[in-house]
């Protein structure tokens, strides 16, 4: 699967003396990319942040991408629509892959509401090393929690294309993991996610 118009031209892959199980073998870990996908305020980027915290505490070299964070730098020139969501995730994909090579544990919590790029990013990654995790709260919970007054902004029409009001949320339909936000704490939802890497 291929999204970028590519002009790159002229340009020859470089091979390395170090391969990717050496670099495993340094860090004692696979690689590995755990998707976090669902809706704004649906608590992604809070568990991540909790299963980042705990993976550490066990030795483990992690990396965290976070959807607000990247949009502050990388991903600064995108915006909400459909085009550019998708360039957001294909260049967070990108990143993650490379990370994943690297040998660390990549926690990435992104809206990320198309199924397409969801399955480019298990594609590229490669399915072995990713695990999808949906976490689960409709619109009315996420409104309710509303943690950055998003919703309220883009009910009034502040916001446009925003996701769940004005825009598309593709529902996974076979996630690894599926984390009932509105049901489970944080700490529950942590630990989920940790007895399926264990
Ligand atoms: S994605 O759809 O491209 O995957 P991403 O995860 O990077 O989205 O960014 C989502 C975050 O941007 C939300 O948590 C929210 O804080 C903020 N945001 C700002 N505008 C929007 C919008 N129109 N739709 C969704 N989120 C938005």
């Amino acid at each position: 699967m291929k999204f970028n118009k590519e002009k790159s031209k002229n340009i020859v892959w470089h091979e390395g003396k170090i391969t990717y199980s050496d670099r495993c073998q340094n860090l004692g870990q696979e690689g590995l990319v755990i998707w976090f996908t669902g809706l704004s305020g649906s608590g992604k980027s809070t568990i991540a942040v909790e299963v980042e915290k705990e993976l550490i505490k066990k030795g483990k070299a992690v990396y965290r991408l976070d959807g607000d964070n990247v949009r502050h730098g990388l991903n600064s020139d995108l915006g909400f629509s459909k085009e550019d969501r998708n360039e957001n995730i294909r260049r967070i994909v990108e990143v993650a892959a490379l990370f994943k090579d690297a040998g660390l544990i990549t926690l990435a919590s992104f809206i990320s509401p198309y199924k397409k790029m969801r399955n480019f990013a298990r594609e590229k990654v490669g399915k072995e090393n990713f695990i999808e995790v949906y976490v689960k709260a409709d619109v009315e919970t996420c409104s309710k929690r509303d943690p950055k007054g998003l919703y309220e902004k883009a009910k009034k029409g502040e916001i446009k294309d925003f996701t769940g009001i004005s825009s598309p949320y593709e529902e996974p339909e076979n996630p690894d993991v599926i984390i009932d936000s509105d049901k489970l704490s944080i700490k529950e939802s942590t630990n989920k996610i940790l007895e399926v890497i264990d």
